[in-house]
């Protein structure tokens, strides 16, 4: 796999004859992402073109475009727009949208987001997660830089989940395996991996949301309890010591609730999203605002975060299946 590796590509190179190269967008660790005028149709657009040398034997980036011609073009979706190779390189380009939530949450002078932004960032992240598992794919990197608000031409109220290069198939009972991963084998991003990851257990449905609420604490509070920590035994060790309600002491309790739910799961079974975007929608309703509340980026004053005390007193540690 040449993932970590760049291409080589600069602006101003054209791939496929058709693809106009014009600025490197965000920080890709895997191959080169570029935005790119295309010319395939006779009305030239801006899209996003991600590219890395082409290997027939270990095609990521082809197992991407299997995963973005099912799901692209959904809701929180960007549309897939075309792939080829080019010599030695495999590329495709889907649409292009806008900057990513770690670029976004950075710019926030307390670097946080309020409580109105948090939920409805995790309401929208939690419909994209139940409909990339309901076309049967688990994402695995689930994090603030694989999700994008959209780009120039479209609203900035609705996110997208990009970067589908950890897929895997959603398997069911039967073919799970209880194999445990070699250490040098374990993927993703560990800030934001689940404990299945530190177990060197394979990823179920769970993970992504477990994920997903790892984001919400620290969208919320600017930090994860673990920032700063990059030894993975002890890494496990923090993530492992940290029960439902005091790592979600910052959030509404529901999330307390829901992280609980999620805790719980076998690594086969279905999240129940629909109750848990039920919790979501009560703390709306709770803290008076909606989906329609404009996002923390679509202001331009910073606004107060709802204040609120969560009812809850943490006990003891809650187990991980
Ligand atoms: N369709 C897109 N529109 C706009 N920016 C994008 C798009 N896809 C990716 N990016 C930007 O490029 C960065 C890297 O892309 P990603 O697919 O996550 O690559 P990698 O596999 O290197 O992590 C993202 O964090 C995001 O900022
Ligand atoms: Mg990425």
């Amino acid at each position: 796999m040449s993932r970590g590796g760049t291409t080589h590509f600069q602006p101003g190179d054209v791939i496929q004859q058709h693809f106009i190269l014009r600025k490197r967008l965000g920080t890709g660790g895997f191959g080169d992402i570029f935005q790119a005028t295309s010319t395939l149709k006779r009305k030239p657009i801006e899209v996003a073109l991600k590219v890395d040398v082409y290997e027939p034997t270990d095609n990521w980036l082809g197992k991407e475009v299997q995963t973005l011609s099912v799901v692209g073009g959904k809701p929180h979706f960007p549309k897939f727009i075309h792939s080829g190779i080019d010599g030695h390189y495999f590329f495709y380009a889907m649409e292009l949208l806008g900057p990513n939530l770690y670029e976004i949450r950075k710019k926030q002078r307390t670097r946080t987001f309020s409580i109105q932004t948090t939920v409805n960032v995790v309401i929208q992240l939690l419909e994209a997660v139940q409909t990339l598992h309901n076309c049967g794919f688990i994402h695995r990197d689930i994090k603030p830089m694989n999700v994008v608000i959209g780009g120039p031409s479209k609203a900035m109220h609705d996110l997208y989940l990009i970067d589908y290069g950890l897929c895997i198939p959603v398997l069911s009972r039967e073919q799970y395996q209880e194999t445990l991963y070699e250490e040098s084998n374990i993927i993703g991003t560990f800030h934001y991996c689940s404990p299945t990851t530190h177990h060197r257990r394979e990823c179920g449905r769970r993970d992504d949301i477990i994920s997903l609420l790892y984001m919400a604490v620290e969208m919320r509070l600017g930090k994860l309890p673990w920032a700063g920590v990059t030894d993975m035994k002890e890494l496990r060790k923090v993530k492992d010591s940290y029960c439902s309600e005091i790592l979600m002491e910052g959030l509404p309790p529901e999330f307390a609730e829901i992280f609980m739910d999620v805790l719980g799961l076998q690594a086969t079974t279905a999240p129940d999203y629909a109750r848990y975007l039920k919790l979501l929608k009560q703390v709306q309703k709770r803290l008076s605002f909606n989906n329609r509340t404009p996002f923390d980026w679509e202001i331009s004053q910073p606004r107060a975060s709802i204040p609120y005390k969560s009812p809850i007193k943490a006990t003891k540690s809650d187990p991980v299946q």
